[in-house]
């Protein structure tokens, strides 16, 4: 997967970049990121890349000429690549929309920043104003690596057989279960009794049922699309009816 990312602070990527799984999957082919520094497309004297908004208004908007010359140079290279525009006025990013994402060749991710871009971007380029979330961050570069590395996981070969992308949360519509390592107790906290059984149904069963608990309290949203069983519901049941009274 060739992702390219359009950004007026291309160092803000070198340390996530070069850290852990992404560094790994990097030095081994399976991806490619390439950082373009739009302020090298600004060709006025002072290198401008935002300017104020016309009809008056806060805060800065970023040019559309060099946004226009970075990304021409960008898909001259890159004929098949599906455009991202990060925004807190986009479109939501979720598990799904990172499986889809993972399907692609090439991405394209434009980070904006300051009150955003001159609207005619998007009439110029197929682009797809993308948002991590509800919030407003300092601009779209931390988006942008959240989307790379929530597409590079599910690709083929990227994470190893220690950290697979099955079995997790938003994978099977609940948030995960807990998890435990040694040691079997610590400050008088012990492990769960039944993994330390052995017994795999049982081990299954509470795992189930923790992930259900766990998802009732935090996100019961999910509750509403998740494929539940008779012994979900049931479950879900008699926790609802434990947080009742
Ligand atoms: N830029 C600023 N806030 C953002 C958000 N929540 N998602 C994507 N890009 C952003």
């Amino acid at each position: 997967m060739k992702f390219d990312i359009l950004t007026l602070f291309p160092a803000m990527f070198d340390g996530p970049l070069s850290q852990s799984i992404l560094r790994r999957a990097i030095e081994r082919g399976l991806i490619q990121v390439r950082c373009h520094a739009i302020r090298d497309y600004a060709y006025d004297k002072h290198r401008t890349t935002d300017d104020y908004p016309y009809g008056g208004g806060a805060g800065m908007v970023m040019k559309v000429e060099p946004l226009t010359a970075c990304l021409e140079q960008v898909l001259a290279d890159r004929p098949r690549a599906r455009i991202i525009l990060t925004s807190p006025r986009g479109r939501r990013f979720y598990q799904a929309l990172a499986a889809e994402l993972a399907t692609e060749e090439e991405l394209v991710i434009v980070c904006g920043r300051y009150e955003g871009v001159d609207e005619r971007l998007k009439e110029l380029f197929p682009l797809e104003e993308v948002s991590i979330g509800d919030f407003v961050l300092t601009g779209g570069e931390p988006a942008a690596l959240v989307m790379v590395d929530a597409v590079s996981r599910l690709l083929p070969g990227v994470l190893g057989c220690g950290e697979s992308a099955e079995d997790e949360s938003f994978a099977a519509g609940l948030l995960e279960y807990p998890q435990y390592t040694r040691p079997e107790t610590f400050r008088g906290h012990a492990v769960p009794e039944v993994l330390l059984s052995g017994n795999h149904g049982e081990v299954g069963k509470w795992r189930r049922r923790e992930a259900l608990r766990r998802t009732l309290l935090m996100r019961p949203d999910l509750l509403e699309t998740a494929p539940l069983d008779k012994h979900d519901r049931e479950w879900l049941r008699r926790l609802s009816g434990e947080t009742d009274t």
